[in-house]
């Protein structure tokens, strides 16, 4: 019989980590997290660890980080300055095992073997271990887990156990970590336990069930406490002990609203189906998400798999069925920045979400949407007109960026970007034109795209105000390099900005064109009127761009290119951030790019860099960027990718996948999943050249010359199309829907249903080969 705990054979699909090292544990919980967009678990171990519970932490460490989450459950904690945070639930994996009246503990003793591998095919955690206590008894461990994709409220846990030898006393418990919650219990009985949080008075409920057969058969369990389950017996030899734990969680966001029935009724299916049937449908699932967003590489093995390990965290991070919530810089991977979104989400987390998976993606915007009368009320604080989206924010939208953090010496420093960051409100009306675009979903657009982009606009035409040279400005800002503060007329937000009105204007003509009840609904409702659309023509075409039309260059804000000059080479080596490394304010003088800043304008609206314009930008700021944060790399592959230099592509794809794929402790605080997401869109947007927002479905490779083939589906218009790239031609094939016309390499033709089509070059048309660097 197959056995359901041993990983996928086929080669590429497994994550494997061996051992323990307390250095990088905690990035390994992060890498190997489970999730399904409405729970998250951390890759801790569940047997033969301790308990952990808040102290100071000087100067030793957790030597692990056990973590659930449920999307959504935000409450402010007791810090200073005070700011929403996840909460965390219950460690429903807990397993203790005593053996002769002495518990296992992984430091006693010795652990002999500990493996941990993340199956992405199957979407399962696997844990293997043996141990040997100090009385000489060895004990082995095999483990399956996984945060159900079939059935969003379950989790489940399969552990069998070995012994070596007959006669040992044996218990064995299997409880949920119930200390140090951070929330109010509010009923705690057999199988299920319900706690609200204090200050947003959300309900989250967990039902648990355990059952613990030997050789097959059902051993009765002690139930001294609720969600604690304890067997006992006398060991046998090489008899197999299996415990099986289904887990079932609902949330309430309304204190009135108990959803402990539906974590019952969730549990109740758990344990009816069987373990076994649960972890079918979770593979099926996973199967189908695999079938429309996998993407094989002939050619690249370790890029395929990085690929695979994005795409295993993106399926991972989102939920179609709660437009409540977004996705946290860290997904539900871990703690770091607290759950917060930011525009991780738009930027570099939507492309894959739209071309993929356009019900995630809906989901996603309609967070924002619910959130429009927060971003009104942002901007109306600073005295702006329309929409200004908070540049953190949790399950209200308000803003909740700390205003001030600690610095490396213990001083407070002051957080400048959730007064300053605007460019998300840009960022987010970009995504939604781009959802449009790509699945013409016009009841969204209609009912919620249109306002979202009107009133983004409108913040902009408040901001950017005229000035005596003409112009209009947008002073006192961040961009994307938020090594520079307080700067104005960075190009990014102000192009953005522009971008962002102009589409307003097409989408308000549209409206009213196809829509004119819902287009006069809606400007009387937010009291607009055509004079406030002259002003919005006016600022795009004077908003400043900071453009030298006879170079081609941006300057990325007025006044960077009088900066000190600074070789971000002799820096490359250093481990810490370059600001770290030669100060906050020598950074500031100097032209050190934090990440892509005018190369993800280049990225984002290549047609703003006409003719020479993207290479000229590109070759000027690329050898700028210190690659301060995790977003940038991606960034610069996928432009460097469309601009045909594969090699930099390929380094720049390499080294973001490095980031969570290595043992890289900075992941201890979950994966970064915008370089996630960015690495997607390297070599969908970038190598293949996919555009989601063309009339037709656009697609122009430039292929690494090493890679022999390409091949993914997209999802466009309610089609589903698959895509084959070589170096001299570009197989698609529409897989489901009706006829669409398919542009390749500016080469318009008609996709058929049945009948695929061969777009073929006699030379190496689709490659990419130029070196922007020559
Ligand atoms: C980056 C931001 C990003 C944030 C969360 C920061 O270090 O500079 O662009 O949004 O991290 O990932």
């Amino acid at each position: 019989m197959l056995d359901l705990l041993q990983p996928t054979e086929a080669p590429g699909w497994v994550l494997a980590h061996e051992g323990y090292n307390v250095l990088t544990e905690s990035a390994v919980e992060s890498r190997f997290a489970l999730g399904n967009g409405f729970l998250g678990m951390r890759a801790a171990r569940s047997t033969s660890r301790g308990p952990t519970w808040v102290s100071w932490l000087g100067y030793i460490r957790w030597a692990s980080w056990p973590r659930c989450y449920v999307a959504g459950l935000f409450d402010m904690p007791n810090t200073e300055p005070p700011v929403p945070a996840l909460v965390p639930v219950a460690d429903w994996s807990r397993v203790r095992l005593i053996l002769d009246g002495e518990p296992l503990v992984s430091r006693e003793g010795e652990m002999l073997r500990g493996l941990r591998r993340l199956d992405m095919r199957r979407g399962v955690l696997l844990s293997e271990w043996t141990h040997r206590t100090p009385a000489g008894i060895t004990a082995t461990g095999h483990e399956l887990r996984l945060l159900s994709l079939a059935d969003r409220a379950a989790g489940l846990q399969v552990q069998r156990v070995v012994l070596d030898r007959d006669g040992v006393d044996v218990r064995l418990e299997a409880s949920f970590g119930l200390a140090g919650l951070g929330m109010e219990p509010i009923r705690l009985k057999n199988e299920v336990g319900t706690w609200r949080t204090e200050g947003t008075g959300k309900v989250v409920a967990m039902a648990g069930g355990a059952e613990l057969r030997l050789e097959g058969a059902s051993v009765p369990a002690e139930r001294p406490f609720p969600l604690r389950w304890i067997w006992r017996w006398r060991s046998k030899a090489g008899q197999v002990a299996e415990l099986a734990r289904h887990v079932a969680v609902a949330r309430s966001d309304r204190p009135a609203e108990d959803p402990t029935p539906h974590a019952e009724a969730a549990l109740e299916r758990g344990t009816n189906l069987g373990w076994r049937a649960v972890l079918r449908a979770h593979e099926a699932a996973w199967n189908d998400h695999w079938e429309d967003g996998g993407i094989d590489i002939d050619g690249d093995d370790d890029l395929e798999r990085a690929l695979r390990f994005a795409v295993y965290h993106l399926t991972s991070a989102a939920n179609p069925d709660d437009d409540r919530v977004s996705i946290g810089a860290r997904g539900l991977t871990g703690d770091a920045y607290f759950g917060h979104v930011f525009w991780d989400t738009e930027t570099y987390l939507l492309p894959y979400y739209t071309a993929v998976w356009p019900e995630a993606a809906r989901a996603l915007l309609m967070y924002r949407y619910h959130m429009l009368p927060a971003a009104r009320a942002k901007a109306e604080l600073f005295g702006y007109r329309g929409a200004l989206y908070p540049w953190e924010s949790a399950d209200t939208g308000e803003e909740t960026t700390p205003e001030t953090v600690l610095g490396p010496a213990g001083q407070p420093v002051e957080i400048l970007t959730g007064k300053m960051e605007h460019h998300i409100s840009a960022d987010i009306a970009y995504a939604v034109w781009q959802y449009w675009r790509a699945t013409g979903d016009d009841d969204f657009f209609r009912d919620a795209g249109v306002e979202i982009l009107v009133e983004t606009a409108r913040f902009w035409a408040s901001r950017a105000v005229a000035e005596a040279d003409g112009g209009r400005h947008i002073r006192h800002v961040i961009g994307p390099d938020e090594y520079h503060e307080d700067v104005d007329d960075n190009a990014f937000t102000n192009v953005m900005a522009r971008w962002n009105i102009a589409r307003a204007l097409d989408a308000l003509d549209l409206l009213r064109k196809r829509w004119p009840d819902h287009a006069a609904a809606l400007q009387d409702r937010i009291a607009l009127d055509d004079g406030e659309l002259d002003d919005w023509r006016d600022a795009v075409a004077r908003i400043v761009t900071g453009l030298d039309p006879t170079t081609g260059l941006y300057e990325q804000f007025a006044g960077f290119h009088a900066l000190k000059p600074l070789d971000v080479r002799d820096y490359v080596t250093h481990a810490l951030p370059i600001d770290v490394v030669i100060g906050r304010e020598q950074t500031q003088g100097s032209q050190v790019v934090k990440q892509a800043d005018v190369v993800a304008l280049i990225a984002l609206l290549p047609e703003a860099f006409p003719g020479e314009g993207a290479a000229v930008n590109f070759r000027h700021y690329e050898p700028r960027c210190a690659h301060g944060s995790s977003l940038s790399a991606a960034m610069h592959a996928r432009v460097a990718a469309r601009l045909g230099d594969s090699e930099m592509a390929l380094r720049y794809m390499r080294e973001t996948a490095s980031l969570d794929l290595d043992p890289d402790p900075n992941s201890a605080g979950g994966v970064r999943i915008a370089g996630l997401g960015g690495l997607w869109q390297a070599a969908i947007l970038g190598i293949a050249g996919l555009n989601l927002a063309g009339e037709t479905l656009e697609l122009d490779p430039k292929l690494p010359p090493t890679w022999r083939r390409l091949s993914f589906k997209v999802r466009w218009r309610g089609r589903s199309v698959g895509l084959s790239i070589t170096g001299d031609a570009v197989e698609a094939t529409l897989i489901d829907g009706d006829e669409i016309d398919i542009t390749v390499a500016g080469d318009t033709r008609t996709l058929q249903p049945r009948s695929p089509l061969h777009v073929s070059r006699s030379s190496a048309a689709f490659r990419g080969a130029v070196d922007v660097d020559a």
